[in-house]
């Protein structure tokens, strides 16, 4: 059981705003923001590498937390600055190691986010590949009886978004692992936690991607620009990433060189130590909160604003999936004019827009949503405080 004062009492900004922009980027706790700036400070006291040194311990630490967070040995997990970064990281490893040629298939959700797809456009074109969309099922996630027969030795990649940002739905990934597990696939299969890590619990094992992307500052209330990937064991034992630095690899000689051991190879050299140890310091608040509590208050909240929104007219709730998540998403006449006078009173939403999840926002033609997203540390009377300015909003 969650104390909702103490949550409340360690993340300053709640006195500022009523803060319902969660999955854009989360109000920090005080020790994130406490840890960075002490980071920093001694940067500027005894110089930055002379910090890192005297910190290297806690930096190791943060690996091994999120290897706590995702259930995944530490060495498994690299450090980058974003998710869109991480899951570059994997694929730039998959398409130099094991580079797609013509006919290769790669299957991706409806909800896949644009920065992921982007890639996979430019691979198709060039390779001769072709992306194809797993469809939906009943409920509007992802149909793993259809993706099931779908699946052939041509599929090298199959990539999935676990909590897309803009329909409220949760993928079943692990049921998506298990088809390829059971059907000894060889494709490379990669998944977006963005949305999930922080918001849920999050097993790597159990779902047995090749890939798990995931950002520092959404639902993990960790600092803007940071994030990690975790990767398997075939990831490392098949794959190089492309470009090496010196941290990824060592230069052994004029014509040689050796990969780091771990998921090492796939961060560069330069960090942002105090922001890392700002993520870390995230990480351990959520686990001290536990993922299991964390995820019920979010689930809690989110159910109150969606049964308190179908009934406003001029509201439409779009969420879909029988798993629903702490993404609550909106059409309104004016989503853009809504996200912003929200703002001018204190309450912070967001925008979806379609060229954040083309093949999403398609279905139904939706010009634009608004996103309302809670944490554990909202208040059932914030949410029903923002449900009564939209219900006013889109009266007037
Ligand atoms: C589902 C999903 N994937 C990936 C990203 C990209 O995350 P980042 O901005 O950390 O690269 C986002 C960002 O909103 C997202 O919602």
């Amino acid at each position: 059981m969650l104390d909702i004062e103490a949550l409340r009492a360690d993340t300053p900004g709640c006195v500022n705003v009523i803060h319902l922009n969660n999955a854009g980027s989360a109000l920090a706790p005080r020790i994130v923001t406490d840890t960075v700036v002490e980071h920093l400070r001694r940067e500027e006291e005894i110089g930055g590498y002379e910090a890192y040194a005297e910190a290297k311990d806690r930096v190791d630490a943060v690996y091994e937390s999120i290897g706590r967070l995702i259930n995944a040995p530490a060495d498994h997990v690299a450090l980058v600055e974003s998710a869109t970064v991480a899951w570059d990281r994997g694929l730039q490893a998959i398409a130099f190691s094991d580079p797609l040629q013509p006919g290769d298939r790669m299957l991706v959700s409806g909800s896949e986010y644009a920065s992921n797809v982007l890639p996979l456009l430019q691979l198709a074109k060039r390779t001769g590949a072709t992306i194809e969309v797993i469809p939906d099922a009943a409920d509007g996630a992802v149909d793993v009886d259809a993706f099931t027969s779908m699946l052939d030795d041509r599929v090298r990649i199959v990539s999935i978004n676990h909590a897309p940002s803009q329909n409220g739905l949760l993928n079943d990934v692990a049921a998506i692992g298990d088809v390829l597990r059971l059907r000894g696939s060889s494709a490379w299969y990669l998944v977006d936690a963005c949305q999930s890590v922080g918001q849920l619990p999050v097993d790597r094992e159990r779902i047995g991607c090749d890939v798990l992307s995931a950002t520092g500052r959404k639902f993990l209330r960790g600092p803007r620009a940071t994030g990690f990937l975790v990767v398997s064991q075939r990831m490392l034992d098949e794959l190089e990433p492309f470009p090496l630095d010196l941290h990824a690899a060592t230069w052994t000689a004029i014509d040689s060189y050796d990969v780091a051991s771990g998921a090492a190879r796939f961060e560069s050299w330069e960090k942002p130590y105090a922001a890392l140890l700002g993520l870390g310091a995230a990480v351990d608040y959520a686990l001290a909160c536990g993922l299991e509590s964390i995820s019920e208050r979010i689930g809690a909240l989110a159910h109150r604003a969606r049964t308190s929104l179908v009934d406003i007219p001029g509201v439409t709730v779009r969420d879909r999936g029988s798993t629903l998540t702490g993404i609550v998403t909106i059409r309104v006449g004016d989503p853009a004019g809504l996200v912003s006078e929200l703002r001018s009173r204190g309450i912070n939403t967001s925008l979806s827009t379609p060229d954040y999840s083309q093949i999403d926002f398609g279905r139904d033609h939706t010009p634009g949503l608004v996103r309302i997203s809670p944490h554990a540390y909202n208040t059932e009377d914030e949410v029903d405080q923002a449900i009564d300015v939209i219900a006013e909003l889109v009266r007037s």
